[in-house]
């Protein structure tokens, strides 16, 4: 056995440069020359909810994000996502329909690489189990009134529901504050760059 102690450290460590280079090296570079959105160019197509969500809470948003434009929901999608990951909202929701178990019927099309090319995406937030339902096709699925309730008291529209409560994203009068809103954009947003026959299904 003494004899071959040499081999089994050599033939470690080689394995461990090999595993390191092939999985940890080669990705990052092969994936960083790729071009990678911005969130401003992401907001250039503002979302038909971000609009309306002006007219649903109009005395808020104005207080909080002004007009519905570029800019303004830029900010609102910076600020969502940061406020879904903070909250840990990804602990119990996925962001990607994996191509088995025929999770295409349920929650519409298959996820792709090219999707998660822009900054929103940074980090990534696939989430570790499903605890929900994956979110990745959400948008347009329900009105932002719904999310609203929904956020400030699950069990208000889906009486099952085991998802806590957020009354932190709301003012004392029950509507939603500047990050309520914001959540609310970037929940409308996910999925919304599926084509209409693709995505959203329920
Ligand atoms: C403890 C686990 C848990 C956490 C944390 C959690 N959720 Fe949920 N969520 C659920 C469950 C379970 C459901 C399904 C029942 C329901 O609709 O309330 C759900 C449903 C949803 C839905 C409806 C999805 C659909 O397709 O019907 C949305 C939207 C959602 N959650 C958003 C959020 C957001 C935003 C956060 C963070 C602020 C969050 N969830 C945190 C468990 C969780």
């Amino acid at each position: 056995m003494e004899k071959f102690g040499a081999s089994f450290l050599i033939a470690g460590v080689v394995t461990f440069f090999l595993g390191f280079f092939l999985q940890g090296a080669m990705p990052v570079m092969t994936l960083s020359s790729l071009p990678t959105q911005t969130i401003e160019e992401v907001a250039q197509d503002v979302s038909p909810h971000f609009v309306q969500l002006a007219s649903d809470y109009p005395e808020e948003f104005k207080k909080y994000f002004g007009e519905p434009n570029p800019e303004s929901f830029a900010k609102a999608l910076d600020m969502g996502r940061d406020w879904y990951i903070a909250e840990a909202c990804w602990h119990c929701h996925s962001q990607f329909v994996r191509p088995v178990s025929n999770e295409d019927l349920r929650f519409g099309k298959v996820s792709t690489a090219d999707e998660y090319q822009n900054e929103l995406h940074l980090p990534q937030l696939f989430g570790t189990r499903r605890v929900g339902p994956d979110l990745s096709r959400l948008a347009g699925k329900y009105s932002n009134d719904w999310h609203a309730a929904h956020l400030y008291k699950p069990t208000s529209v889906v009486p099952y529901s085991v998802m806590p409560e957020y009354p932190w994203y709301f003012d004392e009068n029950k509507r939603p504050n500047e990050r309520g809103l914001a959540l609310i954009a970037y929940l409308q947003w996910l999925g919304s760059w599926v084509d209409e026959d693709g995505g959203g299904a329920q």
